[in-house]
């Protein structure tokens, strides 16, 4: 056995992703339940980039468990530039139970993981962001019943971490995954292909489409996410501007009217009204923004509860 991170999707095999996700919805009804940090335990939790909900749902989570969050502002740690990613998670694995870390490229984060000898997280980087997806998930389970053969369809910037992660983590549950977005900001393809694969493998399907009506039509769930992720902050005013490539793909009630007719609306937020949603349709009936945000902690305590149930369990001769 090695030892297990939670760097992308499909770091989780179905049957985990499956397992976890049953946690997290007891977990929510026995919020101090799992103790797996009694100590308490220290997890290092690192940003490099803004945050509101993960750092909350990351240090509720934590505290719940019953451990303490060293919420690092990577302004301070300049993780990489100050000293190396590795020796850094030497540092961080010989006191940390496990790592959480918020960052630009995913081979940060793959680095970080290699030297860490703890279970490292990934709270978004520039790729991913597979725990607003777990997240995501429980809340259309919670809201629609079962996942595998249910529509999820994502509008919007087709080459940003959400799209990315709603492919993986979407398809690794059994989903059918459509992407509504243009043709120059398709998802990476190595990405896509791996997908197709679980697609294959679990029952699902891959559609990416520049026809934001055949993307959300019949859909269980509708998703968007801002046209300028963290990082792009140089290009908002091409991506958010009259000429946006976006512009055609902002989910609004005519969009909506498209897909099932109790489908949900989903964003991971923080979300700009006017550009990638219309304010009807994120504070209407159909939107359950809000519940995707608190899930956030349950389905993060059941992840990281398990993972460092794993470690331990290996540790163990
Ligand atoms: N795509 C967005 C997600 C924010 C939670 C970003 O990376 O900024």
């Amino acid at each position: 056995m090695t030892l297990r991170h939670f760097l992308r999707d499909d770091d989780l095999t179905h049957e985990e992703q499956t397992l976890i996700l049953e946690r997290a919805t007891h977990l929510k009804s026995a919020p101090f339940e799992n103790r797996a940090l009694a100590g308490p335990e220290v997890v290092a939790v690192l940003f490099d980039k803004p945050t509101l909900r993960t750092q909350l749902s990351f240090s509720a989570a934590i505290a719940h468990l019953g451990g303490y969050p060293m919420v690092v502002d990577g302004n301070l740690a300049q993780v990489g530039v100050r000293e190396t990613i590795a020796d850094v998670a030497r540092v961080l694995g010989r006191q940390a139970v496990a790592v959480v870390w918020r960052t630009y490229g995913q081979d940060r984060i793959e680095e970080m993981a290699e030297y860490a000898q703890v279970p490292v997280i990934n709270a978004l980087t520039d790729d991913f962001h597979p725990c607003q997806i777990l997240a995501d998930l429980q809340t259309i389970q919670e809201n629609r019943g079962a996942l595998p053969g249910q529509t999820l369809a994502y509008v919007g910037d087709g080459a940003n971490n959400m799209a990315h992660s709603y492919l993986l983590g979407g398809t690794l549950a059994g989903m059918h995954v459509r992407i509504g977005t243009p043709q120059s900001h398709q998802p990476k393809p190595e990405i896509l292909a791996r997908a197709q694969e679980l697609a294959a493998q679990h029952g699902g399907s891959v559609l990416v489409t520049d026809d934001p009506m055949e993307a959300v039509t019949g859909a269980d769930a509708v998703a968007t996410d801002t046209w300028v992720s963290m990082g792009q902050e140089t290009e908002k005013a091409q991506r958010q501007g009259e000429a946006s490539p976006f512009a055609r793909f902002q989910v609004t009630s005519a969009l909506m009217s498209h897909a099932a007719a109790d489908a949900l609306f989903l964003h991971c937020l923080p979300a700009y009204r006017g550009f990638e949603v219309s304010a009807e349709v994120i504070d209407g009936p159909q939107s359950v923004v809000f519940e995707e945000s608190e899930n956030r902690l349950h389905a993060q305590k059941a992840v990281l509860s398990w993972l460092v149930e794993q470690h331990r369990a290996e540790d163990r001769p």
